[in-house]
């Protein structure tokens, strides 16, 4: 019954740290009045242990449009007078750490602005 349990509890918790991510992710009055932090590690306290931190890359890029500059429109099938480059703040480089009951997480080390992905898990 104790093993049982231990699987629950970690189930749990894998939920909930979603969870939070998702209400993270989602902007609020702050990120609607400031902007948002840059692109950098930030510490995961859910995960952290003293000892043990756990770094995973927040905060936002910037999403741009611009004219499409002549040289580039000339490669272009379509022609578009406005280009428009999104960026998401993602792990550059990252370890693979696997916590007990094999929760595996990625704790970032290095973080930039790249083309937006999202990964499953
Ligand atoms: C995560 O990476 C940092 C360095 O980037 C390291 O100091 C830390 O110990 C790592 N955490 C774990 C749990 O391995
Ligand atoms: C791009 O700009 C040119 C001239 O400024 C215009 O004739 C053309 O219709 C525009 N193309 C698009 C896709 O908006």
């Amino acid at each position: 019954i104790m093993d049982y349990y231990g699987k629950y509890a970690a189930v749990t918790v894998v939920m909930l740290s979603v969870f939070l991510h998702i209400l993270h992710s989602f902007p609020d009055g702050e990120f609607l009045m400031q902007g948002c932090p840059e692109c950098k590690l930030g510490e995961n306290r859910f995960f952290s242990k003293p000892g043990a931190p756990i770094y995973q890359c927040t905060g936002c890029c910037f999403s741009r449009a611009y004219p499409t500059p002549m040289r580039s429109k000339k490669t272009m099938l379509v022609p578009k007078n406005i280009t428009s480059e999104a960026t998401c703040c993602v792990a550059k480089a990252f370890t693979k750490i696997t916590l007990k009951d094999n929760v595996k997480i990625e704790n970032h080390t290095d973080c930039h602005c790249s083309t937006c992905y999202y990964h499953k898990s």
